[in-house]
């Protein structure tokens, strides 16, 4: 899986007045009607906490100038409060915060859960989608990076 390119996003929950998130890789689109899909979440991460007792969560697509914002929202150096103090965040319609000028947002309420080993795959409604054109954040071997075209 370390050569397989994915593309990068940071997941955002809110339960009362605290927020947190995670950088993930496993969205999967499911349902186009309704507008469905599903994100798998390591069952000791606090986003996955959040997002039970919130029944929300969003979606927030990185760009390319977005990399420190991928970096913050994984591992134990940064401190919530530190993770959102870069770049600007909003809420749409559930009230998890939403990353300013990111390549796509899905605002989503939690249809399902189903949790299994050490994860729990977390299917979402889409009840509000955002997207911008521009070049979007790639993880690829252990990094982050840029995607070239080939001609
Ligand atoms: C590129 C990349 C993709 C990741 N994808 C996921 C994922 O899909 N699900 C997950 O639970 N963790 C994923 N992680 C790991 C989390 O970002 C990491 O465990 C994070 O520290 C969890 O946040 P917390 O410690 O504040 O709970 C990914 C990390 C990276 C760098």
């Amino acid at each position: 899986m370390r050569q397989v390119a994915s593309a990068v996003f940071v997941l955002t929950a809110r339960s009362g007045e605290e927020a947190n998130g995670l950088t993930a890789a496993s969205l999967c689109p499911v349902s186009t009607e309704p507008p469905l899909v599903l994100v798998s979440l390591n069952r000791d991460s606090a986003a996955e906490r959040l997002i039970a007792e919130s029944g929300a969560f969003a979606i927030n697509f990185l760009t390319e100038e977005q990399h420190r914002i991928a970096r913050l929202f994984t591992g134990t150096e940064a401190t919530p409060e530190e993770r959102f103090a870069e770049g600007g965040w909003d809420r749409l319609v559930t009230g998890a915060p939403v990353l300013d000028g990111a390549l796509a947002t899905f605002d989503c309420q939690v249809e399902k859960q189903i949790s299994h080993g050490t994860h729990t795959i977390v299917f979402g409604r889409v009840v509000a989608a955002l997207s911008l054109d521009e070049e979007g954040l790639i993880w690829r071997d252990g990094s982050f990076r840029r995607l070239a075209p080939v001609v």
